[in-house]
């Protein structure tokens, strides 16, 4: 475990309904988003608890937020690991109490894009191992403590593309469709205890995920206004963080329109846009 500063304010307590957590644990802490949130919560009397699995990127991003004057304990952790992931969790809410838990990292991108005939089975377990069993696994170690000290507010990062299966990544889209109705359950079980739980749903953000895809990006975020529309919602309360309001539009319309309709339209949007991954050469290369 790495701990860069050393300005904790250990003993105050943090207060994450009036929008100023002071003990903030990020996943995915070495990604485009994830560095963006960091940096964005990064401010003197923060505890931030970052992790990612590039240990290199990790410091990097550890040092930038202690230059702002947060304390920061970081670890390189792979999130599909849940008694390391568990483990540190713990000590780190033993140490700091945590008030505000964003469980970010995920795969996406190029990386889940399928050959024309889907996903094979090895890739569509990673995908749900770490996108949706991996957030899991990064709240439940924090769950049971936040609901004894009934405190706490965990932000949950699915996509905008979890309400609709898109035909370039149908598992992609399943793993953070079962993240948004796992958050949903969660603010429901946890409101009695004094939680709060925000769903947030983005559109495209200019990250390496979303730049490794060859297919338009439409009203893509820079991941640093991402990043600040989502502590404003989490600051708020919301039980949903979702952007851009023209996909959230769309999204909703889609429920009133007929699925071949809405089938229609993803076809029309997707032409020309070499949505697909290339079938894999018989060396399991691609051109
Ligand atoms: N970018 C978009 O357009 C977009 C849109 C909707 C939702 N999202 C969601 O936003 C979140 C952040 O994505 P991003 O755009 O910032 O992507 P990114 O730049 O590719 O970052 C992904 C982050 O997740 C981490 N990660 C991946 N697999 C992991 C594992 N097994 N264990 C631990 N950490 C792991 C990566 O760590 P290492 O790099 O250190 O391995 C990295 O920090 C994801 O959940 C993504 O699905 C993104």
């Amino acid at each position: 475990m790495a701990t860069v500063s050393a300005a904790s304010g250990r003993g105050k307590s943090g207060d994450p309904a009036s929008g100023k957590p002071r003990h903030v644990l990020i996943t995915g802490a070495t990604g485009g988003l994830g560095q963006a949130l960091a940096a964005h919560y990064a401010a003197p009397g923060r505890v931030l608890s970052l992790t990612g699995r590039d240990a290199a990127r990790l410091s990097a991003i550890a040092d930038t937020c202690a230059a702002r004057g947060a304390h920061v304990v970081s670890r390189a952790l792979d999130i599909t690991d849940a008694e390391a992931l568990g483990g540190w969790i713990v000590a780190r809410d033993e140490e700091d109490p945590i008030d505000l838990l964003i469980a970010n990292a995920g795969i996406g991108g190029a990386a889940v894009v399928p050959p024309p005939g889907g996903e094979s089975g090895e890739l569509a377990r990673r995908i749900l191992a770490v996108n949706t069993i991996g957030a899991i696994n990064t709240v439940t170690p924090a769950l049971p403590r936040m609901i004894a000290r009934r405190r706490g507010h965990i932000a949950i990062v699915g996509s905008i593309s979890g309400s609709i299966g898109m035909a370039q990544s149908p598992v992609y889209c399943a793993s953070k469709g079962a993240v948004q109705i796992y958050a949903d359950g969660l603010r429901r079980l946890v409101r009695r205890h004094g939680l709060r739980v925000t769903c947030v749903l983005p559109g495209f953000i200019d990250t390496p995920m979303s730049r490794s895809l060859d297919m338009p990006r439409p009203w893509c975020w820079p991941a640093e206004r991402a990043a600040r529309r989502i502590a404003a919602d989490i600051a708020r309360g919301a039980s949903r963080s979702i952007f851009p309001w023209q996909l959230r539009a769309g999204i909703g319309l889609q429920n009133y329109l007929p699925a071949a309709l809405t089938d229609f339209i993803l076809e029309i949007g997707a032409r020309g846009g070499g949505w697909t991954n290339p079938e894999p050469d018989e060396d399991g290369g691609t051109d």
